[in-house]
């Protein structure tokens, strides 16, 4: 343990001695304590069965098992660890204790993130390998749903980072589009890699000669053996229909892809991963105000329409924000450029027509503000994602869900996760973890 880097949990089997050695750091590893019997697993739900009786082993843990017993270790001295009574059954222990999988997996975020960060990040070193950037000078982004809004924003945080020009296309619309040749990437995002039409489409940019990237989560996923360069993010299994923590860990990816390709100066580049560092705990802060969001939640679950505005990095979040409206609610919602009301859905405000801007504080602000006040002109109805720190926006709205204070463009992280919990809020009706006519992964075109 001592020579080990990374996370890590496993177990060993010495059968001559009738005992099993497991230790764990960082990756989940719990003891079942039985009558007379005792289980090592990664999570209660698969011990629950037999025992309700749990050890949850904490980093650095090792525990030596036979059939009389288990004694713990950290760092070779002798510990004693509680054992604690799992109330739930098994079912809502697979949920963790929450009514949903989409809650539970929301509020995975901040663990989410760090194993993401983890597992490319030492110090300020990115240990990413973006060997598959070499010599490119454009990038096209493939993919659908939510993994298409991640692959929007991977666009605007690419090129305001390293200036390499980006596309973003629909998966299922790419195949009727000639892929330009030389030196192009065609970078695949898919949560599951199995999505027909972004495999499709990677397998036309191969066909066609160029260099191909995917980034998933799912370890062996087809889509990892069509790509030639494959990026996992670390979401753990995301069972819920609708897409949340693995949402923000493809973000993290982006991030760190953009960063590492940067022409950042060295000061601006500590800066920027030491403020990626920050996004768990600042997550973490944003769950704990989950109730106010609830509230403005329950209150959007009286509407048929909304509608989501945003400019610049808020205009992909705001997509986002209302299909996740879209999806686990059954509420009609529509995600907008802030500048394009005025050319058309200006003529749907009004009092039944509310509006969820999602405000950043960069050059986008003061034009994001007087657009708000334009539709607060129409009477509609306006929520505001603004930052903690902003209480200048109060007096223009309905009301403003503040979420932590970061740099403009890691604001997509924290108020994504906003909208996901005021979708699940407004959603209370709906068979939330399995939305009708939907799938976790579409494999038919
Ligand atoms: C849909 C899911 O079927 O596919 C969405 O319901 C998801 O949540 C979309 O965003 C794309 O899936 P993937 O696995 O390719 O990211």
């Amino acid at each position: 343990m001592e020579d080990l880097k990374g996370s890590y949990a496993f177990v060993v089997l010495n059968k001559y001695e009738n005992k099993l050695i497991a230790c764990r750091y960082k990756s989940p590893l719990i003891l079942g304590v039985g009558d007379g019997e005792y289980f090592l697993a990664s999570d209660v739900p698969a011990v629950l069965e037999y025992t309700n009786r749990v050890i949850y082993l904490e980093d650095g843990d090792l525990v030596i098992v036979t059939p009389n017993g288990y004694e713990a270790f950290n760092k070779g001295i002798r510990v004693e660890r509680k054992i604690e009574i799992v109330p739930w059954s098994i079912e809502a222990a697979e949920k963790g204790g929450y009514e949903h999988f989409m809650l539970k997996e929301i509020h995975e975020t901040p663990k989410v993130i760090e194993d993401t960060l983890f597992e490319y990040l030492v110090e300020e070193e990115i240990t990413l390998d973006t060997s598959f950037a070499e010599d490119v000078n454009e990038i096209i982004f493939v993919a659908c749903g939510t993994s298409y809004h991640a692959s929007l924003l991977g666009k605007y945080i690419l090129e305001r980072l390293t200036g390499i020009p980006s596309k973003v296309e629909f998966a299922s619309e790419f195949n009727y589009h000639e892929v330009p040749l030389g030196k192009t990437l065609v970078v695949g995002i898919t949560q599951s890699g199995e999505t027909a039409d972004t495999l499709e489409a990677l397998r036309k940019a191969k066909k066609a000669g160029v260099k191909t990237l995917v980034i998933t989560n799912v370890l062996g996923s087809t889509a990892t053996r069509i790509a030639d360069n494959v990026l996992y993010i670390r979401a753990g299994p995301e069972i819920s229909v609708a897409a949340t923590k693995s949402f923000v860990a493809q973000l993290i990816v982006l991030y760190l892809i953009a960063a590492k390709l940067s022409l950042m100066p060295k000061a601006k580049f500590s800066e920027f991963v030491n403020e990626l560092k920050t996004l768990p705990e600042k997550v973490q802060r944003l769950l704990d105000q989950e109730d106010k969001i609830k509230r403005i939640g329950e209150k959007l679950a009286n509407y048929e329409n909304i509608m989501y505005i945003g400019r610049g990095l808020g205009y992909p979040v705001a997509l986002e924000g209302a299909l996740k409206m879209k999806e686990i609610s059954y509420t009609h919602a529509e995600g907008y450029p802030a500048g394009e009301l005025k050319h058309g859905p200006f003529a749907l405000l009004g009092k039944n027509m509310p509006v969820i801007g999602c405000l950043i504080k960069d050059e986008t602000y003061e034009i994001m503000l007087s657009n708000v006040k334009e539709i607060k002109a129409r009477d509609s109805p306006v929520v505001l994602i603004a930052d903690e720190e902003d209480k200048e926006v109060e007096k223009y709205v309905d009301c403003v869900i503040r979420v932590p204070k970061t740099s403009p463009i890691f604001s997509p992280v924290v108020q994504s996760i906003a909208l996901q919990l005021l979708a699940y809020y407004a959603a209370k009706k709906c068979e939330i973890d399995k939305p009708r006519h939907l799938a976790k992964s579409v494999t038919v075109e």
